[in-house]
């Protein structure tokens, strides 16, 4: 007898090997605080981002080089860094693509080596998917990743592991049981999170095991090989009326070292590493303290939470199930165009079907729609936006219009100079990006008063250029102002690069081609003269003699009305 039950016990260990880790757990508090006042960038930050630095100059003064021996890299090389837009699975493959272009291990086209000389990478949604899948697999290349993503994709979001999706679903059931077993609220973002986890991430129990924090212990963090990881994510007050961020809503930053976001009414970060925890105006509110709350899976499903977006005017059940928890008001967004990933009936069924099938998720309120995290700002007098609410009911970082994670780079103490935007958006019918969202971030940074954005016109401007299927500098010769690339996913390839923001499976032949497509786009068709002119577009603010071919180079890119 004893044999067979200690059988059953291995038995199911295999089948959930490390199922106890979704729970958050308890621990002594840090002897240092948990709120830091946004006054400056974290110790960490600040650490990792000059050796990283350091590093990236090398390889960027390289890269520069071989585009043009003309470049002048004896001084101060820009600060790059680079972002990845949310846009669903299309947003992960085309954003990879543009990654693969650019990293110098991994390709051999004119901007290989570039990604080696960027400072920080940060990604939303789709683009967060991507990013994640990069960093936890200790900075993988995109090719080996597509070995780990072909199958998983092919299998579908919504029926994983390709043999017995049943087992899974009860599975991510029993991690839910317990995150709600240890006090959290567990909802349709943790089981999310958890089917997303089992395509991107690696180890066992569908990567269970991998934290944001827990990234800074990886050999290419800390040899600083990985630009510094940004996730970011938005926020709604559940007590107001509206269940959409509002077009000013708060941008919330995900690193390995903290959480938070610089608005002026919160400016605070909190150590990512002890997420969940109870803190009232700034100290714990019991003498213990969580860890493993910052799930990296449930972090990058954060950023992809939308299910508290209906579709308007659906008439399905689960779209209507959906609406009546929470009121879908459109974003107050300046003359948006488009709101960020709208779901289709289609994608909602399948929300529905995961919702069945996960009985530990249970539909009561408007909170059950959202990731739910504890605040750490919770009666903080000092971030009266937040103050009272005890939890944070948060969304995808797209959800008011900017589908580009640009803000973190406009906030003067990273002191980004150059930010390359690769915008993976589905604007137009044929589900290429026209401008739009680019233009929101320009005006929700103007009204939040962040000068170093660019100028950025209507997508009526861009139309009318035809400057909305090839990269477009912002910021030429404007010193205060950073130089955003904007680099636009468009058709270069046979295949294109287009695929629904909520398509859920996706072949091996097609994730291959739609990787395929991004690798045009980063690399304009492997273009030496896109490359020279990149480089041109990168020390444009340097103050440098700039190569003669810079000249036609800025003419062409830079916007000029
Ligand atoms: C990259 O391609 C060029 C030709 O386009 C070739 O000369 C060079 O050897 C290649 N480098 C590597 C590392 O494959
Ligand atoms: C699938 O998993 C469920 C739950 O673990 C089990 O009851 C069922 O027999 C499995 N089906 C197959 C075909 O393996
Ligand atoms: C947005 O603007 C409103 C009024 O203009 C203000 O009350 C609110 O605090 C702002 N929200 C954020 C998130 O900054
Ligand atoms: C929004 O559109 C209206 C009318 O098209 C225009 O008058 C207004 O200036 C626009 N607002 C912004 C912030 O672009
Ligand atoms: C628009 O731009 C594309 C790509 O840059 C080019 O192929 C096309 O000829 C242009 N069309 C017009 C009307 O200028
Ligand atoms: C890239 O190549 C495709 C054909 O494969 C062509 O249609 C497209 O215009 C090219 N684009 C650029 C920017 O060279
Ligand atoms: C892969 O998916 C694409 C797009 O849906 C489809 O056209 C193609 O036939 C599929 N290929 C295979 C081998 O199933």
């Amino acid at each position: 007898m004893r044999f067979q039950t200690s059988a059953t016990l291995v038995a199911t260990a295999l089948i959930s090997p490390g199922l106890a880790t979704y729970a958050p757990v308890s621990t002594s508090c840090p002897s240092t605080s948990l709120i830091r006042i946004a006054d400056g960038l974290s110790d960490g930050e600040q650490t990792y981002r000059t050796a990283r630095k350091e590093k990236a100059d090398v390889a960027l003064a390289d890269w520069l080089l071989k585009t043009s021996c003309g470049f002048d890299t004896s001084g101060d090389l820009p600060t790059v860094a680079l972002t990845s837009s949310g846009g669903g699975f299309r947003a992960l493959l085309g954003g990879a693509g543009v990654v693969q272009a650019f990293d110098g291990r991994d390709s051999n086209v004119s901007t290989s080596g570039l990604y080696q000389g960027i400072t920080y990478h940060s990604a939303l949604s789709g683009g967060s998917w991507l990013l994640s899948s990069i960093i936890a697999n200790d900075f993988a290349t995109i090719s080996s990743l597509l070995e780990i993503w072909k199958p998983n994709f092919a299998n579908g979001l919504f029926t994983p592991d390709g043999s017995n999706a049943t087992a899974v679903f009860a599975d991510i059931s029993a991690d839910i049981a317990l995150k709600k077993a240890a006090g959290f609220k567990g909802t349709v973002a943790d089981a999310w999170s958890r089917l997303l986890s089992l395509q991107l991430l690696p180890g066992p129990n569908y990567g269970v095991d991998n934290t944001l924090s827990t990234i800074t212990s990886l050999s290419s963090f800390i040899d600083y090989e990985m630009p510094y990881p940004i996730i970011t994510a938005q926020n709604v007050d559940l007590s107001g009326t509206l269940c959409t961020p509002p077009a000013n809503g708060s941008v919330w930053e995900f690193t390995p070292y903290e959480f938070g976001t610089w608005d002026p009414e919160v400016a605070a970060f909190t150590p990512t590493a002890f997420l969940g925890t109870s803190v009232s105006n700034g100290i714990p509110s019991t003498n213990s303290c969580i860890t493993n709350y910052d799930n990296l899976g449930f972090v990058l499903g954060t950023s992809s939470t939308l299910f508290n977006d209906p579709t308007e005017g659906a008439t399905e059940a689960p779209a209507v199930l959906l609406a009546n928890l929470c009121q879908a008001t459109a974003t107050t967004s300046s003359n948006s165009t488009s709101t960020v990933d709208p779901l289709t009936v289609e994608f909602e069924e399948d929300v529905f079907s995961l919702l069945t099938e996960i009985p530990a998720i249970t539909f009561t309120s408007a909170a059950d729609l959202f990731a739910t995290w504890p605040n750490p700002f919770y009666k903080l007098t000092s971030a009266p936006l937040v103050s009272a609410q005890q939890n944070l009911a948060m969304v995808d970082g797209g959800e008011t219009g900017q589908v580009n994670p640009i803000f973190p780079f406009l906030q003067p103490a990273r002191n980004v100079n150059v930010i390359l935007v690769n915008d993976n958006d589905g604007d137009t019918a044929a589900l290429y990006p026209n401008g739009a969202e680019l233009r929101n971030t320009y005006l929700a940074a103007s009204a939040a008063g962040l000068t170093r954005m660019p100028f950025v016109p209507s997508s009526d401007v861009f139309i009318a250029q035809n400057i909305t299927e090839r990269p477009v500098f912002f910021g030429c010769g404007d010193s205060s102002k950073a130089t955003v690339v904007w680099i636009p996913n468009a058709p270069l390839t046979p295949a294109g690069g287009a695929i629904e923001t909520a398509q859920t499976v996706i072949n091996g032949t097609q994730t291959e081609s739609l990787v395929a497509n991004g690798v045009a786009v980063g690399s304009q068709n492997d273009s030496k003269e896109w490359a020279t002119c990149l480089a041109c577009g990168i020390m444009e603010g340097t103050g440098t003699v700039l190569p003669a071919e810079c000249r036609a180079c800025l003419e062409k890119y830079c916007f000029t009305q």
